[in-house]
């Protein structure tokens, strides 16, 4: 009953969105099991039962992959045993080697229920997860859409399973399989599941607001710093660091107090061998920095301090609310189509927004009487070294850590006094 798994296919876009969101009502309960509309949890009469058939089931898979059991395939023998799941189409997956790391996850029915997001490529849908265990992850499932072209390597499945267990940044598990679906009989289908975040609709908006409390958003930073240190150490770039590709988590209580930021969307992630000359250029042109040669690619050496820059590019924004392409603009006059007139243009010809930076750094750099500046002067001095032209100036994820780190405990000082 096992949907067959795939050799890894590279050129496939998927269209199962468009299709199966005319197919399906809205109507989750139409097909038994008892859905609570509130959570991302299923009760089940015997919790037992379906753990020691997910252990079962997944002896034979490797960690970071999965399998898809399509309801059009279950057997009688397993309808009989498994009632709550006979109309269900689920998935078992597994993140790490223990038993926690054995996930059950049922598919809702219906696309339209439970959407959480898209981004250019995907959209994603909130799962309900079966709760084996009391620590339970929940799981979100990604799906590409199926007006975008965006070839899914091997190497991007390897990212993804290589950072399963981390909080600061969400790798995934894909499952590609056969469809078993009447109507795509056959066809090739690839699905991301990644830890769910808990975040809400409002989360935009909301988010720009909470930056303008800089504790709140030097949490964040240090947090995808760290996120970044994980990728950096594992010989990982991310490749498209922007604030849409991090989420920002909130506690459960009155104040939704923070609770952890973390990247997601590896997808243009590059893990280059040491033979690897370049790589192709993947992320967003406006949050990229000037170290790519255009039709060219990036050299791999790039790769990490390129990061770097798309990361202060992203705390300026947090900070100032400004475009990346407002403090520094897109060079397409002279065919290059980034920053690389930057490289010399720097102090000449400068944005206003650019000085501005540059002015406000400078009382975080020491280099003034301010002997105790306040932590924006501190992080704008930071920000500044991150968008050095030249990537052997800027500082590492490691570094980048620690300077957000200290920019805290020196606010916290402050804070005291
Ligand atoms: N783990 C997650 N938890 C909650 N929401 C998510 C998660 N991953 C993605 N999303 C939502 O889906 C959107 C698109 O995801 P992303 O992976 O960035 O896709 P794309 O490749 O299309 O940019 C995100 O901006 C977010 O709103
Ligand atoms: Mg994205």
């Amino acid at each position: 009953m096992r949907s067959k798994s795939l050799v890894f296919n590279t050129n496939q876009t998927s269209d199962f969105y468009n299709k199966i969101s005319s197919k399906y009502s809205n109507d989750d309960e139409k097909y038994g099991a008892s859905f609570d509309k509130n959570s991302s949890t299923i009760s089940l009469c015997d919790n037992r039962k379906y753990l020691n058939f997910a252990v079962q089931e997944a002896a034979t898979l490797t960690v970071g992959s999965g399998y898809k059991y399509s309801r059009h395939c279950h057997s009688d023998q397993f309808k009989k045993d498994f009632p709550e799941l006979r109309n269900h189409s689920f998935y078992i997956i597994k993140t790490n080697d223990t038993e926690n790391g054995i996930h059950l996850i049922v598919q809702r029915h219906s696309p339209f229920k439970g959407f959480l997001g898209y981004g250019a490529y995907k959209d994603v849908y909130s799962t309900k997860t079966l709760s084996l265990h009391e620590e339970k992850k929940h799981f979100v499932r990604a799906l590409l859409r199926n007006d975008r072209e965006r070839t899914l390597f091997q190497k991007t499945i390897e990212i993804n399973k290589d950072l399963l267990n981390y909080r600061n940044v969400l790798g995934g598990v894909y499952v590609n399989y056969n469809s078993s679906c009447p109507r795509h009989l056959g066809q090739e289908k690839q699905i991301l599941f990644t830890e769910k975040m808990n975040i809400d609709g409002s989360e935009v908006a909301e988010k720009s607001q909470r930056m303008s409390d800089i504790d709140y958003l030097l949490r964040c930073c240090r947090d995808v710093a760290l996120g970044l240190w994980i990728m950096h150490s594992k010989g990982i770039s991310h490749g498209d660091i922007k604030p849409e590709n991090i989420m920002i988590e909130h506690h459960n209580d009155k104040e939704e107090t923070f609770k952890r930021a973390a990247l997601i969307d590896l997808e243009c992630g590059e893990k280059p061998s040491e033979s690897e000359e370049y790589v192709n250029i993947k992320g967003t042109l406006a949050w990229l920095g000037p170290d790519f040669i255009p039709g060219l690619g990036i050299h791999t050496m790039y790769l990490f301090p390129m990061d770097i820059f798309s990361f202060g590019l992203t705390m300026y924004y947090w900070l100032t609310g400004t475009d990346p392409e407002d403090l520094i603009p897109l060079d397409d006059s002279m065919d290059f189509d980034n920053r690389k007139a930057y490289l010399w243009a720097k102090d000449k010809d400068a944005t206003p927004e650019f000085k501005q930076l540059q002015e406000y750094a400078k009382i975080g750099s020491g280099e003034t009487d301010d002997k105790d500046p306040s932590p924006e002067h501190r992080l704008c001095h930071l920000i500044l070294e991150c968008l050095d032209p030249m990537m052997h100036n800027r500082p590492s994820a490691q570094k980048l850590l620690k300077k957000i780190a200290e920019i805290q405990s020196a606010h916290r000082m402050q804070s005291q006094t």
